[in-house]
């Protein structure tokens, strides 16, 4: 039963007990991103009121369209956090290089780097829909107090110290692990706190959801589109039921409620599929296996990659376990015809 009486605030607190030797860094880290979630919600919930829907008209590093709110949304975080020098360093989808947090090589001795997707799905909020953000949090590798190096940012997603997404849908929840389960707190807009509503979540091991964006069939590889056969076809529990929102965070959070897999496959298109390793899938794939289910670029698990670049982008399938090794069956059987 959810205890909605516990705030994240006291949550936070009652967490950094449990790590021994824990300095508070990352309870400071956690309630920065806590404030500056409910500032991004804020204006997330004016959308449509103020001007701050539609394009700025500048693409990003990815050759996006950057839309006014993935702006401001990463000024947000970006000054929430270097404002208070509780990280050394901060990558962002929206940034083109890391930042480096004034002070970190002489005036603090913060360890940790944050890395982030400001606002997920972003070409979802002129109509609407869901969107999010998403963290993941390291142990920067460099020493404490010299300027942060770029090495700092590629460590493998088992390195994750903590990982977690916003989602400003229906209510707004901050979901997040720090490698002990996932617990999830939900927002009540009346007095802007969190409230404990969703204690260790878990991925139930099957499912009946299967989400990708079937527009992209023809170019998908024969196990994907076998697998999606599967998902259709008429045996067992099958059909499973197909739904995509177009934000890999409220896909994710709904399958993880719900059971289901989530799929951003390569294709003939982009042989690298789309998704981020650094701000999404990685973070993701951490939430992912502390809940109980997987995540995988169809042959390797998420989480072992060794990042090359700060951009790159992987094939991503994660979810319901049971799903998810089933569909690298099908892309194994397809890869040895
Ligand atoms: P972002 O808005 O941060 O660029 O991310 C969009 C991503 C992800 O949220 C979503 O699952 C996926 O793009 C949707 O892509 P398609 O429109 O190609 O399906
Ligand atoms: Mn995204
Ligand atoms: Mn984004």
């Amino acid at each position: 039963m959810a205890d909605r009486s516990r705030t994240l605030g006291e949550f936070i607190i009652e967490k950094q007990e449990e790590f021994k030797y824990s300095s508070g860094e990352l309870s400071r880290i956690m309630n920065a991103i806590r404030l500056a979630a409910k500032v991004v919600n804020y204006k997330v919930n004016k959308a449509g009121l103020v001007d701050i829907t539609g394009a700025v008209g500048q693409i990003n590093i990815q050759g996006e369209d950057q839309q006014k709110l993935d702006v401001y949304a990463n000024d947000v975080f970006i000054k929430t956090l270097t404002n208070r020098e509780i990280v050394c360093g901060i990558a962002s989808e929206e940034n083109d290089d890391f930042i480096t947090v004034p002070g970190c090589d002489n005036s603090h001795s913060n360890k940790y780097v944050l890395l982030m997707d400001p606002l997920d799905g972003s070409s979802n909020i002129d109509v609407n829909v869901s969107v999010g953000t998403i963290f993941s949090v390291y142990k920067r590798i460099s020493p404490i107090g010299s300027p942060v190096t770029k090495e700092d940012f590629l460590q493998p997603g088992t390195a994750q110290v903590a990982a977690g997404y916003v989602i400003y849908g229906t209510s707004t929840m901050l979901v997040y692990t720090t490698g002990h389960g996932v617990n999830g707190f939900t927002l009540n807009p009346a007095i802007g706190t969190f409230y404990l509503s969703h204690p260790n979540m878990t991925f139930a091991p099957d499912g009946k959801i299967y989400s990708i964006n079937e527009g992209n069939y023809i170019h998908f590889h024969p196990g994907i589109k076998n697998y999606i056969k599967y998902c259709q076809s008429e045996e067992g529990d099958r059909p499973y039921t197909s739904r995509y929102i177009g934000s890999l965070v409220a896909d994710v959070h709904r399958n993880m409620i719900k059971g289901g897999i989530y799929m951003y496959p390569k294709s003939s298109k982009s042989e690298k599929g789309k998704l981020r390793l650094l701000y999404e899938c990685n973070p993701m794939a951490f939430i992912v296996e502390q809940a109980g289910g997987k995540a995988t670029d169809g042959v390797t698990r998420i989480l072992q990659l060794k990042p090359e670049e700060l951009h790159e982008r992987v094939p991503f399938i994660c979810g319901s376990k049971n799903m998810v090794e089933k569909a690298e069956e099908f892309i194994a059987a397809a890869q040895n015809m």
